[in-house]
């Protein structure tokens, strides 16, 4: 049984349709790319998955269980077992590093404080910021912030990792220390749906690549397929303009 089912989703903002019969299965470990142009549904998308917006039409199913939208209860421990990083960190400038990083895990999940420390310490070497657990946000570069970003969504232990755009607001230098952290996660084992616009990483890194225009998914296929040889003419065109800057 596939650890996610997109079975016919759609999703509208009012009368405006944003995602238009998605399906979509990802299997336990699988890293899933979503590229596309900006206003193609890709965080749309993610949103629906993590329960934020109910679609319209079709359903999502985790581990078998279909998500009713209209069930908070449920909702709540779907979501606990999703976290999302986005490409403004958000962390929480009056806490330390890591008071950030067990702050949820303590307060929310009501989880031992030595525990969850042990655990976060460890998840904050793990991202190269073990030095760092007393610093403070702004002592921090962005891309160290994302770091700390990401320990924090893994502190409470989810199933699957969204990340959207996790790099778009850093400058160039400091990308790649973020992606090795994705990297590594990846090598995990981790379940994850990427967004991003570093098409050599994505590349790198996918099971599955799946290109949205307009809403719709055009064509979904593994990285060789959708960058080499794509089928469909506007993956093409979408292909050859982001791989030739
Ligand atoms: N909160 C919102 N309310 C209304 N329309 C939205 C909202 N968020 C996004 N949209 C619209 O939905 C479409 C998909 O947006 P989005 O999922 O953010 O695309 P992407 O992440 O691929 O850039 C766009 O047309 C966008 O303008
Ligand atoms: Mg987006």
């Amino acid at each position: 049984m596939p650890q996610l089912e997109i079975v016919d989703l759609k999703a509208n903002y009012g009368a405006h349709t944003v995602l238009e019969s998605i399906n979509l299965n990802v299997e336990k470990g699988e890293i899933v790319s979503l590229i596309g142009p900006s206003g193609s549904g890709k965080s749309t998308l993610l949103r629906v998955l993590m329960g934020l917006l109910p679609p319209i039409a079709g359903e999502v199913r985790i581990d078998g269980q279909k998500l009713d939208y209209d069930n908070r209860e449920q909702l709540r421990a779907i979501r606990s077992q999703m976290a999302i990083v986005f490409q403004q960190y958000n962390l929480f400038q009056n806490m330390t590093v890591l008071e950030n990083v067990t702050v949820a895990p303590i307060k929310v999940k009501g989880r031992p404080r030595k525990e969850v420390e042990d655990y976060a310490i460890r998840l904050l070497e793990k991202v190269g910021m073990g030095g760092k657990l007393r610093s403070y946000p702004d002592q921090l570069s962005g891309g160290q912030q994302q770091r700390v970003a990401i320990a924090r969504a893994l502190a409470l232990q989810p199933g699957i990792v969204l990340l959207d755009e996790v790099t778009a607001a850093l400058d160039p230098e400091l990308v790649n220390e973020v992606l090795d952290t994705v990297r590594m996660l990846a090598a995990d084992g981790m379940t994850m749906f990427i967004v991003s616009h570093e098409m050599g990483f994505v590349r790198e890194v996918s099971s599955k690549v799946v290109f949205m225009d307009g809403g719709h998914v055009v064509e979904m296929g593994n990285a060789k397929q959708i960058f080499d040889a794509p089928t469909q003419a506007r993956t093409r065109e979408f292909v050859g303009k982001i791989l030739r800057h």
